[in-house]
Order: C-alpha cells, then sequence, then structure tokens
C-alpha cells in the first residue's frame, strides 16, 4: 500500500453502527440518541458510528419527539432530532452491530422478532452500561410527569460513558 494511502483515513465512513430502541420512538430512545451522540462527538468518533433510534411501535410514524423530551434534553444541552419510526426487523438487524431496548418489554419484543426473523443481533439493555445496579430499565415517562423526564435523562447520562467505553473497545478490534 501507498504511504499517502495509509495516511489517509476515511472519516465519512462508519465503522459501527448503533438503534437505540423503545416503545413509541418519541421519548427515551430519541434523548438516547441525542446523548450518546453528544458523548461520541466529544471523543471525536461522531463521523465513525452511526447512531439511529426505532419503536417498537408505528403510532407516532413521522412525527418530532416529544416536546416535554426535546425540552428536558434542550436544558442539559442535547440537540433532539429524530423523526419517529417503527423498528424494521429486516432492514435494521441487518444493518446494526448492536442494539440497545430501553426496557425489559422492548428487549423481549426485540428478541421475539430476532426469532421471528431468524436473526442473531448483538442486544444488550441501556442500563447494562450504567453504574446503577440497581436500576434495570429507562422507565417509560410518557403517561407522568417532569421528574420522568429527568429520570431517563440522568439514566442516560450515566448508562452513555459506559456505552462509549464498550463501542470504542470494539471498533479497535475492527
Ligand atoms: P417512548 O415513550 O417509548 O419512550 O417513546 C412512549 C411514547 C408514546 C407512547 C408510549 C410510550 N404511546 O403510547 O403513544
Amino acid at each position: 500500500m501507498k504511504k499517502s494511502a495509509e495516511n489517509t483515513v476515511d472519516k465519512t465512513k462508519y465503522r459501527y453502527a448503533i438503534l437505540f430502541v423503545c416503545l413509541g420512538n418519541i421519548c427515551r430512545s430519541p434523548s438516547a440518541e441525542a446523548v450518546f451522540r453528544a458523548r461520541a462527538e466529544e471523543a471525536g468518533l461522531g463521523e465513525t458510528i452511526d447512531i439511529d433510534s426505532a419503536g417498537i411501535m408505528g403510532y407516532h410514524t413521522g412525527e418530532r419527539a416529544d416536546e416535554r423530551s426535546i425540552r428536558h434534553a434542550a436544558k442539559r444541552g442535547y440537540d433532539v432530532t429524530s423523526r419517529a419510526r417503527r423498528f424494521d426487523p429486516q432492514r435494521d438487524f441487518a444493518r446494526f452491530d448492536l442494539i440497545v431496548p430501553m426496557d425489559r418489554d422492548n428487549l423481549r419484543e426485540l428478541q421475539r422478532l430476532a426469532h421471528k426473523w431468524n436473526a442473531a443481533p448483538d442486544i444488550r439493555p441501556m442500563t447494562d452500561f450504567g453504574s446503577r445496579r440497581d436500576v434495570k430499565e429507562v422507565p417509560d415517562p410518557y403517561y407522568g410527569g417532569p421528574g420522568g423526564f429527568e429520570l431517563v435523562l440522568d439514566l442516560l447520562e450515566d448508562a452513555s460513558g459506559g456505552l462509549l467505553t464498550e463501542v470504542q473497545k470494539r471498533i479497535s478490534k475492527i
């Protein structure tokens, strides 16, 4: 290989793809996308990691995130920009290296779909990457008050560092 080619890194080519999944894709997973993207960009990996989100149900397809999620995230400096879409087993199991559900129901549904579609995806709950051993899911804030939206962001911020460390480890082995 020529020296010039060795020294050229194609930073526009994603090397690792992560999908965050919740029920409606308007509260938790769009927030996870925004928080994790901020951490990835701080680490200089914004052009290396492909980050997306999807919902188990398609009820809110095409909508912007819930305005409460947008507002609470903005107060912490995060820009929640995604449009809701439904998880697509055929496309998403093939496209993403890691699928990260927010709660146990999301996890079970992804496992059911993987079985149905004969896929073997890497699925790891978001809270697996956090420091709080007592917390096993990011709770659905949709029908609750402002505290639920703050808790979602607390848990996402707590888990994003661990997730980034894990992804950096995986990228270094590719
Ligand atoms: P999310 O929250 O799964 O965090 O996006 C929800 C959003 C909408 C609904 C449920 C949960 N819903 O029933 O419409």
